[in-house]
């Protein structure tokens, strides 16, 4: 019989104890450490196709390392090979976390049926029917994706081994399970466990492996924080599940970088990639309504033109309203209170809703300007002219502060057919005879002289 031993985790940062105690003494959360059973794996080799794909590893000087890249796998979703830096590097692991029916199946099934190789999608979730049913709705011919129900890691390597698989899905981490550890699957030492042994698989064979990860109510990737660390990229997918378009962003990329996003639709028959999502975000309307103004954003490196809607309407019972939809309501407070006290209005009485279409969350503060403008735009029951623009931070004292990658941003305007940007006098401009008529305003007042 083999011995059992028994440790003890922390189940919110995975810190490994002795013995129970209440609080952990690495991330200080009480009541999180339970007993899990532990028992070492045995080493195993890896054999595709018949042949072992064990690497070696001797020290060698940096000038001896081959540095020459290895060509990477592009897969057909041009935003999903760019979120990547490229495409998926052979031997990685990627991990892609989002919350609950947001669509991370959804991604990584098209990927799979859309590869021209062999590839592997086992899942730990539903059933081969499911996702042949699935696969219906997305892209049903397809000879070379492979679909395993399975949850044992052990198992799945075996099938690995006959199928020879050029890439591996695995949906999700929080359900496999090795038999070289006790505990149920989903705990913190089957996490690690299953995800050290996909690691060593993914390292000798090089062929990467894609996880799809839940997260926990207050959106980090379930699991010990460990998880993330050890693997080489992290994908998070989100957006609004009401809304029909979603973020791919990378937050941690050792192959590339974590600047850029794509953008998806979701449709009927899976995920669209939206290549130019400034024309779907800006709504088309016949005439012009008060109370809207467009704001050049930025989303990773990628300049976004997004339309702001605000409604100002007399505050009806005593205290007035304030609400905001894809935007930080502190800030929108903050930015009434510089109105107040530096152009004069009275917005102390009355109630001020704020939405940002297509259920996009917005952080870049260039946005200030054109929330600024909607506000002003509705308070004044005045359209604002068409086809204008605006980037800007707005300060403490009104002042219009200059924002990052300006000339990225007059460009994307201009290629969408706008004929005035509004800009921080201080920002620098670069771009040579631009077509757009670039307005650079210091204050709120030049807005408010400029705009009514
Ligand atoms: P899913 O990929 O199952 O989400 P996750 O794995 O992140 O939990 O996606 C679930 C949602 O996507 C579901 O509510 C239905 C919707 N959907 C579509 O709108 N169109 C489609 O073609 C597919 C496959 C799903
Ligand atoms: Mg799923």
């Amino acid at each position: 019989m083999t011995k059992v031993k028994t440790s003890f985790f922390c189940q919110n940062c995975g810190n490994q104890y002795p013995k129970w105690q209440g609080q952990c003494t690495a991330c200080k959360s009480w009541n999180t450490i339970v007993e899990e059973l532990v028992q070492k794996p045995d080493k195993k080799d890896w054999k595709v196709n018949g042949t072992s794909k064990q690497r070696t590893s001797k020290p060698l000087t940096i000038k001896d390392i081959d540095a020459s890249q290895e060509a990477r796998l592009k897969t057909s979703d041009s935003e999903f090979n760019r979120v990547l830096g490229g495409g998926i590097v052979p031997g990685s692991l990627v991990l892609l976390g989002g919350e609950p029916g947001i669509g991370k199946s959804t991604l990584l099934l098209q990927i799979a049926l859309k590869l021209p190789f062999r590839t592997l999608y086992v899942s730990g979730e539903e059933s081969q029917k499911q996702i042949k049913m699935r696969a219906l709705r997305i892209f049903p011919e397809n000879d070379n994706c492979f679909v395993l129900a399975e949850t044992k890691t052990q198992n799945i390597f075996k099938q690995i081994e006959s199928i020879a698989p050029e890439i591996v899905i695995i949906d999700s981490i929080q359900t496999l399970h090795s038999d070289h550890i006790e505990s149920s699957a989903g705990s913190i030492s089957q996490i690690k466990e299953s995800t050290s042994e996909l690691i060593k698989f993914a390292k000798e064979t090089n062929i990467p492996v894609l996880l799809i990860g839940h997260i926990t109510k207050d959106g980090h990737i379930a699991g010990p924080k460990i998880l993330e660390h050890m693997v080489d990229t992290v994908l998070q997918f989100e957006g609004d599940r009401n809304h029909v378009f979603r973020i791919l962003r990378a937050h941690k990329n050792r192959f590339g970088s974590t600047n850029e996003i794509g953008i998806y639709e979701m449709m009927g028959s899976g995920l669209r990639e939206v290549s130019n999502p400034s024309e779907i975000l800006i709504s088309k309307k016949d005439s012009n309504l008060s109370g809207n103004a467009i704001a050049v954003t930025l989303e990773g490196i990628r300049p976004l033109l997004i339309e702001v809607q605000a409604l100002v309407s007399s505050a009806v019972y005593g205290t007035p309203q304030r609400s905001a939809t894809g935007f930080n309501a502190k800030r929108l407070n903050m930015l009434l209170a510089v109105l107040e006290k530096r152009a004069g209005f009275k917005l102390g009485m009355k109630d001020v809703f704020l939405n940002i279409t297509g259920g996009i969350n917005v952080d870049d503060p260039a946005i200030d300007l054109a929330v600024m403008a909607a506000i002003l735009s509705s308070n004044e029951d005045e359209a604002l002219q068409e086809r204008i623009c605006f980037a800007g931070e707005i300060g403490l004292s009104g002042e219009i502060r200059p924002v990052q990658r300006i000339d990225q941003r007059i460009s994307e305007a201009e290629k969408l057919g706008f004929t005035t940007i509004y800009v921080s006098k201080f920002n620098k401009i670069s771009l040579k005879n631009p077509k757009i008529n670039i307005r650079m305003i210091s204050k709120i007042e030049d807005l408010l002289q400029e705009l009514f």
